[in-house]
C-alpha cells in the first residue's frame, strides 16, 4: 500500500478571506490542494507510448512526469486504464480493480503513483459507475438466466405491450437504449453503446460493490476520482417514456430529440453521490470530480445538500457557449451567483469528448482562452495538448475509431480528432511512439512540439507556464474575489482580488483590436502578462489598448 500523503507539502497554504471564499475544510483559513490547484487530464491511449505498440501507457506517462512538473499543474486526471474491451475506449469497464495490459499493470500504476506524489502533484482516476462492459462477468452473470443472482444488477425490462422497447428511450450512440437478449426474453438499457449495459444503482448490492472499488482505490493512494456520467446513474423508477424536446433542430443527433427527463437527473441520484462522498471523506483530502452536462440550475444540485454531493461539479459553460464576450461575462456571473455557500467553482475548455478549443477559436484565441480559464476564480482544468494548442485533426473515413461517430454515420460527430497523440518533438510520430500511432499525428507536429516550445518565449508552452506559474506565486489569482467590470465591445474583463493585491483581466475576444477604460477603478499598473508575451512590465494608465485576439493581466497599483 502507498501512503504518502502525510508527506505532500500542503503547497499554497494562502490565507483565504472567508467573505469571498467558501471551502470545506474544517479551517475555513485553509484552502485545500484541489482548490488552489490545477488539474491536467490525460487521455492515456494518446499521451506517452512507451513500448511502441502505438498505444500510450501508464510507463509512458510517468516518463512524462517531470514535463508535467516543469509545466507547472497539481494534479492529473487519466481517462479510464482498467481492463476493457475498448468498445468505447476504456469507458466500458471489465473489472473495476486492475490496470489493462494495453496500459501496463498493477505494479506499473503503483509506481506511477508514487512518482506522481514524490513530485508533489497528485493522480486522479476515471471511475466509471453508470455502466459496464457487457463482457464483464456481472452482466455475463446477469444475462445468463433470469434468476441468477446477478440479474438485478442491470436494468432489464420486458418488451412492451405491442412488442418492442419497454419505453423510448434513446442510446447517447445512436437508435434505441434496449437491446433485446434472445436468451432470457427481456430488453437491457444501455445510455451508450450495447457493450455498455447500464448498471442498476438501485440495488444495494451493486452499490457496495461499486463503492469496494472506489475503496481499493482510496487504499491505494489515489487522490480522487472524476465520475463518468454521474447524472446518468439512476432512471426513473417506473421507466416512463422522455418528452420530445421542443428546441431540437433537424439535423442534430436524433438523441437530442427527446429530454432526458426520465433517463438522467432524477433526485434519487444525490443519495448515491453523497454515498461516494461519504467514502471519499474517510481519507485524507480526496477529490471527487462529476462529469455533468446540465444546465446550471440543475448543475449546482451535485454540490449536494449542505455540500454532501461531488467537491466539484464539472462546470463545461466554456465549451457549450458560444465565444462571446458578453455571453461568458453572463454566464461567469451567473455561475458564480449560483454557486451554493460551501460550492467551490471549477473551469473546463476541453475534453477527449469535445472539439479542441484551439479549433473552437482559432489558435490565436485559445491564447485569450487560456488566460480566461488560468486566472477565473476556480480549479481549472486542462486537456492535454491544449498547452500547445493543438487543433484538431482531420481522420479520414476509414481511419474513424469513435463509436460515436461509426454507430451514427454522417450525423455522431467523431471524438478522434481531439484524441491524437501529444505532440512531444520533432521524431517520428512527434515522439509520441516509435510504432504505428493508433491515430495519426498533426501535420504540424514538427512546428508544434514541446522540444521547440519550451524554449521559446513566445509559444503557447511557454504562455501557459507562465499563466500557471502565475497563478501558483498570487493568491488573488487562487482564491482571490472575482468582480465582472463591464467594458463595451467583445470583451471580457474582470478583477481577482485579495489581501489588497489587485489583478486585472483584460480579453479581447474579437480579431480587432480595441480599447478597454472600466469606469472603476483607475486602470493604473503594469502589465504582468499579456498573451503574446510581448508586453510585460509594461505600465498602463487609464485606459489598456488590446490588440485583436489579445488578452493581458495587469497587477494594479
Ligand atoms: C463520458 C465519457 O467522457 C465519454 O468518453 C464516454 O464515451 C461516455 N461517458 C460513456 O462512458
Amino acid at each position: 500500500m502507498i501512503e504518502t500523503h502525510q508527506t505532500l507539502p500542503e503547497r499554497y497554504p494562502e490565507t483565504a478571506n472567508p467573505d469571498t471564499v467558501a471551502t470545506s475544510a474544517s479551517d475555513p483559513n485553509e484552502h485545500l490542494w484541489w482548490q488552489t490547484g490545477v488539474i491536467y487530464q490525460i487521455y492515456p491511449r494518446s499521451f506517452m507510448d512507451s513500448n511502441d505498440d502505438g498505444v500510450g501507457d501508464l510507463t509512458g506517462i510517468e516518463q512524462r512526469l517531470d514535463y508535467l512538473q516543469w509545466l507547472g499543474v497539481d494534479a492529473v486526471w487519466i481517462s479510464p486504464i482498467y481492463p476493457s474491451p475498448m468498445a468505447d475506449f476504456g469507458y466500458d469497464v471489465a473489472n473495476y480493480t486492475d490496470v489493462d495490459p494495453l496500459f501496463g499493470t498493477l505494479d506499473e500504476f503503483d509506481r506511477l503513483l508514487e512518482a506522481t506524489h514524490a513530485r508533489g502533484m497528485r493522480l486522479l482516476l476515471d471511475f466509471v459507475p453508470n455502466h459496464s462492459s457487457d463482457l464483464h462477468p456481472w452482466f455475463v452473470e446477469s444475462r445468463s438466466s433470469r434468476d441468477n443472482s446477478r440479474r438485478d444488477w442491470y436494468i432489464w425490462s420486458d418488451a412492451a405491450p405491442g412488442g418492442g422497447p419497454p419505453n423510448n428511450w434513446r442510446s447517447v450512440f445512436g437508435g434505441s437504449a434496449w437491446e433485446w437478449d434472445d436468451t432470457t426474453g427481456q430488453y437491457y438499457y444501455h445510455a451508450f453503446l450495447k457493450e455498455q449495459p447500464d448498471l442498476n444503482w438501485r440495488n444495494p448490492e451493486v452499490q457496495e460493490a461499486m463503492l469496494d472499488a472506489l475503496r481499493f482505490w482510496l487504499d491505494r493512494g489515489v487522490d480522487g476520482f472524476r465520475v463518468d456520467v454521474i447524472w446518468h446513474m439512476i432512471k426513473d423508477a417506473q421507466l416512463r417514456d422522455n418528452p420530445p424536446n421542443p428546441a431540437y433542430v433537424n439535423g442534430e443527433p436524433p438523441y437530442e430529440e427527446l429530454l432526458a427527463s426520465f433517463s438522467t437527473d432524477q433526485p434519487e441520484v444525490h443519495d448515491l453521490v453523497a454515498q461516494m462522498r461519504s467514502l471519499v471523506d474517510r481519507y485524507d483530502q480526496r477529490l471527487l470530480i462529476g462529469e455533468i452536462y446540465l444546465p446550471i440550475s440543475r448543475l449546482m444540485m451535485y454540490y449536494g445538500e449542505d455540500g454532501s454531493g461531488v467537491h466539484l461539479p464539472f462546470n463545461f459553460q466554456l465549451i457549450t457557449l458560444p465565444w462571446d464576450a458578453k455571453v461568458i461575462a453572463a454566464a461567469v456571473s451567473e455561475y458564480e451567483g449560483s454557486l451554493p455557500p460551501q460550492g467551490w467553482p471549477n473551469w473546463v475548455l476541453g475534453n477527449h469528448d469535445q472539439p479542441r478549443i484551439a479549433s473552437r477559436v482559432g489558435r490565436d484565441q485559445a491564447r485569450v482562452a487560456a488566460m480566461l480559464l488560468l486566472t477565473l476564480r476556480g480549479t481549472p482544468t486542462i486537456y492535454y495538448g491544449d498547452e500547445l494548442a493543438m487543433h484538431d485533426v482531420a481522420i479520414p473515413p476509414e481511419g474513424i475509431r469513435d463509436p460515436q461517430a461509426l454507430n451514427m454515420p454522417g450525423v455522431g460527430r467523431s471524438r478522434d480528432p481531439s484524441r491524437t497523440p501529444m505532440q512531444w518533438s520533432a521524431d517520428v510520430n512527434a515522439g509520441f511512439s516509435r510504432g504505428e500511432s493508433w491515430l495519426p499525428v498533426s501535420v504540424d507536429y514538427e512546428r508544434f512540439n514541446v522540444e521547440r516550445e519550451r524554449d521559446d518565449p513566445h509559444s503557447m508552452l511557454s504562455l501557459y507556464r507562465s499563466l500557471l506559474a502565475l497563478r501558483s506565486r498570487e493568491s488573488a489569482l487562487q482564491v482571490g474575489a472575482y468582480t465582472p467590470l463591464p467594458t463595451g465591445g467583445n470583451v471580457v474583463c474582470y478583477l481577482r482580488e485579495h489581501d489588497g493585491v489587485r489583478f486585472l483581466v483584460a480579453l479581447n475576444l474579437s480579431h480587432a483590436p480595441t480599447i478597454v477604460a472600466p469606469a472603476h477603478p483607475s486602470v493604473n499598473g503594469e502589465i504582468t502578462c499579456s498573451t503574446y508575451r510581448d508586453r510585460e512590465g509594461a505600465r498602463v494608465e487609464g485606459r489598456i489598448l488590446l490588440g485583436g485576439d489579445e488578452g493581458v493581466i495587469v497587477r494594479l497599483d
